[in-house]
């Protein structure tokens, strides 16, 4: 039983912020230190929509909206659990420490330790003052953050259900994302890899998307649009109820993956889906296809090297039954970088 608090919420405890701010006296120069030793090599060369360098830091996260999560704020002064940046190094408590919204920075590392963790939480707690000891924010902050709550349920298992997932999809701008693809995922240890995406809704012109007939329980969504940077989001959805769930794609400066060839041929049964992937760091879990009558996702099978390193050329699936219209293909890369959209038809 989800009841429905389990939905975005606009709350946060006042105990929590007074209950944080303690710790001895944090400088604006120490949080600078954190951001370039774990931060600047990807902020803002891979992912453009946040500046952690030294001058430009603290105007781009002390009361800004957050980018993935547009319902939050990177740094709200004084409230670490409600600020954006924190809860993606940190994680989400109530979930273990999975950061719940988009990937635990800094990606493809173990979490940081918890005394450079602490730097940022104590500072923030502590009115996240600039150089000159000031709070200096860069919107009024009325209600402090709206961020997921979470129960503590298990993953769901299956595919369809009473409930309904709606939101948007907007750019770096804050401009509708029409055609983006926001996905629905399982996770299993059955699963390959112990994760599959399954199910599929298509934004229209303002960015909207709807996925009727969803899984109530806790799941995972990914949203991705050409030349982008994916995001993906933990939600629960009520019983019978509806979930929110918004999401901002950064520009992808990076071009990689590339992608050609995205093909769907006739063999005896079914179908096979291949497409050729070049590029590096190539993800083994997101290229997928998807079957836009349907509303269905297939992964393609990842080429791996001796290592099990994922290998560029053509990926390929194996699918039974019949298929009619078309279908769009995409792949991403380790750093969440998305490919061009690719369509094709049926045989
Ligand atoms: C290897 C590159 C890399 C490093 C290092 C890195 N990030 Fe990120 N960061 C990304 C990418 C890519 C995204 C977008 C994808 C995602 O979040 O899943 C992102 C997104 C974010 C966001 C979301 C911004 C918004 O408003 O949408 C925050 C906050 C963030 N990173 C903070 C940090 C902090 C703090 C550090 C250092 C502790 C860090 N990142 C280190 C690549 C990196």
């Amino acid at each position: 039983m989800i009841p429905p608090a389990a939905t975005w919420s606009t709350t946060t405890t006042a105990a929590s912020r007074t209950e944080a701010a303690s710790g001895p006296p944090v400088r604006y120069a120490q949080v600078q230190t954190f951001f370039n030793r774990h931060c600047v090599s990807c902020h803002p060369a891979v992912n453009p929509s946040l500046d952690l360098r030294p001058g430009r830091s603290y105007a781009d996260i002390v009361g800004k909206p957050a980018l993935e999560a547009p319902g939050m704020v990177r740094v709200v002064a004084g409230d670490p659990d409600a600020s954006f940046l924190y809860l993606k190094v940190n994680g989400f408590p109530e979930l273990g420490d999975i950061p719940a919204i988009g990937t635990r920075m800094p990606p493809m590392a173990p979490r940081l330790p918890e005394s450079e963790i602490r730097i940022l939480r104590d500072w923030i707690a502590q009115g996240a003052k600039n150089a000159r000891g000031e709070t200096v924010s860069a919107s009024a902050v009325p209600v402090a953050g709206a961020r997921p709550r979470f129960t503590g349920a298990d993953p769901v298992q299956v595919e369809i259900g009473n409930g309904t997932i709606v939101g948007r999809v907007i750019d770096q701008r804050r401009r509708p994302i029409a055609g983006a693809i926001v996905t629905l995922l399982l996770k299993g240890s059955d699963l390959p890899d112990g994760e599959e995406h399954v199910r599929a809704a298509f934004t229209d012109a303002q960015g909207r998307y709807r996925m009727p007939d969803a899984p109530e329980g806790r799941l995972e969504l990914k949203a991705y649009a050409p030349e982008r940077i994916y995001v993906s989001r933990v939600i629960e959805v009520p019983e019978d109820g509806t979930a929110r769930a918004d999401f901002g794609l950064p520009d992808r400066p990076i071009a990689n993956p590339t992608v050609s060839g995205a093909r769907v041929a006739a063999r005896p049964g079914g179908v096979r889906l291949s497409m050729r992937l070049d590029g590096f760091s190539l993800d083994r879990n997101y290229t997928v296809a998807v079957n836009v009558a349907q509303r269905r996702v297939y992964e393609l099978r990842a080429l791996t090297g001796p290592g099990g390193e994922t290998r560029p050329g053509v990926w390929r699936r194996d699918l039974d039954g019949r298929f009619r219209g078309p279908w769009v293909f995409l792949a991403v890369d380790e750093t969440c970088n998305v490919s061009r959209f690719l369509r094709t038809s049926s045989p």
